[in-house]
């Protein structure tokens, strides 16, 4: 695991930014699994920036993405769908057909879980996951359990994961209760990984993530057995290491 310490969320995002773009150079056909939330936010920003200036093509990338919530629509602002639209798909040369996301329309959630894992198999494997943290060390959503889930599948989110979200809907019954996710299993199949973290908020789960015990109780700590991970943290979020 190689862990790089940036001064501040610009200087981690540019960090992660080049890391994906030198991804996309050196395989322009290669698959990006990609993350939502505000921690990649300012990756995608300048990823769309360089695409701008002419120096990243992304005409034959395929991208899936860890996860969606179960009942929003496409043009639910609070949809991945909108979020990578927003954020990233709509201002780069990527070919929509080549972009994935469970389909949270899907009312059956073994078929939503089942077609997006074919999905992902059928584009041969994932070459970058990106990933961001969450506070209780879930990654996708893959909440702390009891084990380490396999596959794409439907979760109940946590009380806390709730709240957290709460912020972004007008009201709180309208904050969804459930998600499908990627797996433990699917993510950790990626040849490589990028985590990234910022704030101070999340330094303690980092270091539990990171050089804790390996257990499901903290999803993230998994990555430690990854062969090919890279952490860009910046300095608030490296600040217990
Ligand atoms: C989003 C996702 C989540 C977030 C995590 C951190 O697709 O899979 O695991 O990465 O909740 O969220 P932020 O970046 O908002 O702190």
């Amino acid at each position: 695991m190689r862990i790089i310490v940036t001064k501040d969320y610009n200087d981690m995002s540019r960090k992660a930014a080049n890391i994906i773009s030198a991804q996309i150079i050196t395989k322009p056909d290669c698959v990006l699994g990609l993350a939502t939330g505000s921690s990649p936010v300012g990756t995608y920003k300048t990823l769309v920036d360089w695409y701008k200036k002419g120096d990243l093509d992304f005409s034959e990338v395929t991208t899936v993405n860890l996860d969606e919530y179960r009942g929003l629509t496409h043009d639910n602002d609070q949809s991945y769908y909108y979020f990578m639209n927003d954020n990233l798909f709509s201002h780069v040369n990527i070919d929509p057909a080549h972009t994935h996301i469970p389909d949270g329309t899907e009312p059956d959630a073994q078929k939503a879980c089942d077609d997006f894992e074919a999905i992902v198999k059928s584009c041969g494997g994932t070459d970058l996951q990106l990933l961001g943290l969450g506070h209780n060390g879930h990654i996708g959503f893959n909440e702390p359990a009891e084990d380490f889930p396999k596959f794409t599948h439907c979760v109940d989110l946590t009380e806390s994961t709730i709240q957290a979200n709460a912020r972004f809907f007008d009201k709180p019954e309208d904050v969804p209760t459930q998600a499908y996710t990627m797996g433990i299993g699917t993510i950790m199949r990626a040849k490589r990984i990028l985590l990234i973290a910022s704030g101070k908020d999340k330094a303690a789960i980092v270091k539990e993530a990171l050089f804790g015990p390996v257990r499901p109780q903290v999803p993230a700590s998994i990555l430690q057995l990854h062969p090919d991970v890279t952490v860009v943290l910046d300095e608030e979020a490296a600040s217990c290491l």
